[in-house]
């Protein structure tokens, strides 16, 4: 299959197709999504709290990121791959920022990058830089008590308003997509209309061209608290857990390993006499 490109992302948004984009965040997840057919993986900075056990997102170094990048541009070569910029990464200055973005790029080995948040003087520096950007705006994990905590964004005029301005000022710097987070359903539809690049929602409704959701939380393999915009496909959790209880009974038992699972080749008989 043909690696997606923005330009492809573009074509999706025009004809109406709906672009899907999942996290992953090591080969063996990555080779997975390849054969899903999913248009984009974004390395997403979640893998804070699934894969390293972190509380937040905030801890997060670049360097832990570009290590789950690696194997996951290794795993999967047709869905675009998305690089997220951890807290701390470009708050500082645009010119942190575009080195934060160039060790992504050069090191990590992923296509683009994401950024959260409404800077379009960093987008638009990371983008004449020559590396494409996705922002991400509504609520924005990394400043979430900035935000007032997890919480639906966009509910009054007033804060719709700014997010759609913020859409604008995004697609003007340059962004070539946006995701969107937690804000009202028409909200979603309203930034979506506002502005020609695609915009990818997780907890944004159904009017948004693409959706995106944590591969933990939409396979069942991560427990701790479930959001309500998130659908599980499978509770592979629950499977894998049953599996390893069934083991360690078998191993108990002394029903595994069966006869079919050893190397024959010497008895008993002929080792009597090394023992
Ligand atoms: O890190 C992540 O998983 C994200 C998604 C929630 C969009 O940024």
């Amino acid at each position: 299959m043909a690696k997606v490109t923005i330009q492809k992302l573009k074509e999706m948004k025009q004809k109406g197709e709906k672009i899907s984009m999942v996290t992953a965040y090591d080969y063996s997840q990555a080779v997975l999504v390849e054969k899903s057919g999913i248009e984009i993986i974004l390395v997403g900075d979640s893998l804070s709290m699934t894969m390293l056990g972190y509380p937040g997102t905030v801890n997060l170094t670049t360097d832990e990121m570009i290590h789950h990048i690696r194997p996951v541009v290794k795993g999967a070569p047709t869905p675009m791959i998305v690089g997220d910029m951890v807290f701390g990464s470009y708050n500082e200055s645009v010119t942190q920022a575009v080195a934060s973005a160039n060790r992504l790029m050069k090191e990590g080995g992923c296509d683009v990058i994401k950024l959260e948040g409404g800077r379009p003087d960093v987008v638009k520096a990371i983008v004449e830089a020559g590396i494409p950007v996705q922002g991400h705006i509504g609520l924005t994990p990394q400043t979430a008590s900035l935000l007032g905590g997890f919480k639906v964004q966009g509910k009054s005029l007033d804060s719709a308003k700014k997010i759609i301005d913020e859409a604008k000022a995004l697609e003007e710097a340059g962004a070539f997509s946006i995701v969107v987070e937690c804000v009202p359903e028409e909200l979603g539809g309203a930034i979506t209309r506002a502005i020609s690049i695609p915009t990818i929602g997780i907890g944004a409704g159904r009017l948004c061209d693409g959706q995106v959701l944590v591969f933990h939380d939409m396979l069942g393999l991560f427990d701790k608290f479930l959001p309500k915009f998130v659908k599980q496909y499978a509770q592979i959790g629950t499977e894998i857990v049953d599996a390893l209880t069934e083991y360690r009974e078998d191993v108990r038992r002394g029903s595994f390993p069966e006869e079919k699972h050893t190397f024959g080749g010497l008895t008993a008989e002929d080792l009597k006499g090394l023992q």
